[in-house]
């Protein structure tokens, strides 16, 4: 449904291109706030705003590697050189990479993938959250939702251990830059997605996704919609009061 509840809200949606970021990104456009791509695969969000356009929605792609602090710099300055402020943060970018579909054990765990997962997944937060911070500190007005996992709340067997370290750290980001920017009037959360039917649990084999799913008591796999919902809920006014908590989303799997 078309409504304007973001409507004039300028909205960064990093790894907006395609799974949960995408579902984010639509649900935004819906609700009238002006959405920026903030994506690494530069065609695949060009097509996303083309998918959107057909249905009379607008979002622009800048492609960026929000690992690298310099191009997310660049990219919030284009935003706010563009549309004069940024309203919204959803600092969704990440990554999990397996070896055949199965966690890499520690012992054989490559530094570089090591580094590179850290960099994405947590650095990538940072950054964007400083760069828009600058921003909304002025305004006295912002939200923020990160992105974790309820694998950075409790041990899970299929990502691997960098996975697990960079998911519980934006948990502490969240924590930290929700007490420090609460008083200039910008909101901070986290959003813990269990299993999300998405191209990053396509490298897992069906057998070990089907034996998961039997654990969920929901009985299914969480869809984007799903996060996306949790995630409008917190970027909203309604949410004025909640600040520095991670909201599950995980159909039961976890009771934390
Ligand atoms: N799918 C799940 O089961 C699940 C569960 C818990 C948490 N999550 C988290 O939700 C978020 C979205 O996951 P998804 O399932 O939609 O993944 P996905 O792989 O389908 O999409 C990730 C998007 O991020 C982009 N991206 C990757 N690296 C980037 C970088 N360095 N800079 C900018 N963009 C980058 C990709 O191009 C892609 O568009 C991730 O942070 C993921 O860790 C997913």
């Amino acid at each position: 449904m078309l409504t304007n509840e973001f409507q004039s809200k300028v909205a960064i949606v990093t790894g907006g291109a395609r799974g949960i970021g995408k579902s984010i990104t639509r649900a935004l456009a819906e609700h009238g706030a002006q959405v920026i791509i903030a994506d690494i695969d530069a065609e695949a969000a060009e097509k996303t705003c083309q998918e959107l356009s057909t249905r009379g929605l607008v979002a622009r792609a800048i492609p960026v590697d929000t690992a690298d602090s310099g191009q997310v710099n660049r990219m919030v300055e284009e935003v706010v050189g563009h549309y004069h402020r940024v309203d919204i943060l959803v600092n969704n970018a990440g990554i999990s990479p397996k070896k055949d579909g199965k966690k890499i054990p520690i012992v054989e765990m490559p530094l570089e993938q090591w580094e590179r997962v850290i960099a994405v997944n947590l650095h990538g937060c940072f950054y964007c959250a400083q760069a828009c911070a600058r921003h909304m500190i002025k305004q006295r007005y912002g939200k923020m939702v990160n992105m974790s996992s309820s694998a950075g709340k409790t041990y899970s067997s299929i990502p691997g251990s960098h996975y697990l370290t960079s998911k519980a750290g934006v948990i502490g980001l969240t924590r930290a830059l929700a007490g420090e920017l609460a008083p200039y009037g910008i909101n901070v959360n986290a959003v813990a997605p269990g299993r999300i039917e998405t191209e990053m649990i396509h490298d897992v084999p069906p057998e070990v996704n089907q034996e998961i799913i039997r654990q969920i008591p929901v009985g299914r796999c969480g869809t984007p919609q799903d996060v996306t919902e949790a995630v409008l809920f917190l970027l909203s006014d309604k949410a004025n009061f909640i600040t520095g908590v991670t909201l599950d989303v995980n159909g039961g799997k976890q009771m934390f």
